[in-house]
């Protein structure tokens, strides 16, 4: 799976990528992640990629001369089956989107600053709008990290242990039960007794039990929806 990010702070997505799973997964050749800085396709001579909009109001606007040039490039190449802008005012991004872009073999990421960009790239270019939740951040390099992160762990082979993400909390609408490790008892602070008993049956019983526990308290929305 190939992503390609567009952004006007490639450094930022740079430093995460270097330091992450992601980071292994291309090493491995499983994933590639690139990012593209958009001041690069400005044909302006002070590499301007945004400006004030029409109409008047706080708040400069990305260009569409720059984005044109510069997906237009990237459609030159290969073929993309999503065009996302990361902005505040998509959908929601959740576990069945990132487990339907995994499977997806070239994307886009182009993440929005400012007002955002100009209404002619979403409506000619864009075929996704995703957002990572209701607060706004500055940019949408963060978002575009958050949804990197959680396609690319899902792709065969990122992960060491490949069960572990099916068992993720969200992977089936519940929140995943607590887990411990060494010592059984730290301090007095003691693991539940039945996860030494060796009784696979019971355990895996507990967990779900736990889990339910967990999702009532926690998101019981997630046990409405149906
Ligand atoms: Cl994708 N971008 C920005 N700027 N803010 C956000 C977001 C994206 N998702 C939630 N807040």
């Amino acid at each position: 799976m190939r992503i390609d990010i567009i952004t006007v702070l490639p450094q930022l997505l740079e430093s995460f990528f270097a330091h992450s799973i992601l980071k292994r997964a291309a090493a491995k050749g499983l994933i590639e992640v690139n990012t593209i800085n958009l001041r690069d396709y400005s044909t302006d001579k002070h590499h301007q990629v945004d400006d004030y909009q029409y109409g008047g109001g706080a708040g400069m606007v990305m260009l569409i001369e720059p984005l044109d040039n510069c997906i237009t490039a990237l459609k030159q190449q290969r073929d993309y089956d999503e065009i996302i802008y990361l902005t505040p005012d998509g959908k929601q991004f959740d576990q069945p989107m990132a487990n339907s872009l995994s499977l997806k073999k070239n994307i886009v990421l182009l993440c929005g600053h400012y007002k955002g960009i100009d209404q002619r790239v979403r409506d000619n270019f864009i075929t996704k709008e995703v957002s990572i939740g209701d607060y706004v951040l500055s940019g949408g390099e963060i978002a575009a990290a958050v949804v990197t992160d959680a396609i690319c762990r899902l792709v065969p082979g990122v992960m060491n242990d490949e069960t572990s993400a099916l068992s993720d909390s969200f992977q089936d609408k519940l929140l995943a039960p607590p887990v411990y490790s060494r010592p059984e008892d730290y301090k007095g602070w003691k693991v539940p007794p039945i996860l030494l008993s060796g009784h696979t049956k019971k355990i895996d019983e507990w967990r779900m039990e736990q889990s339910l526990r967990k999702t009532l308290e926690q998101r019981p929305d997630l046990l409405e929806e149906g």
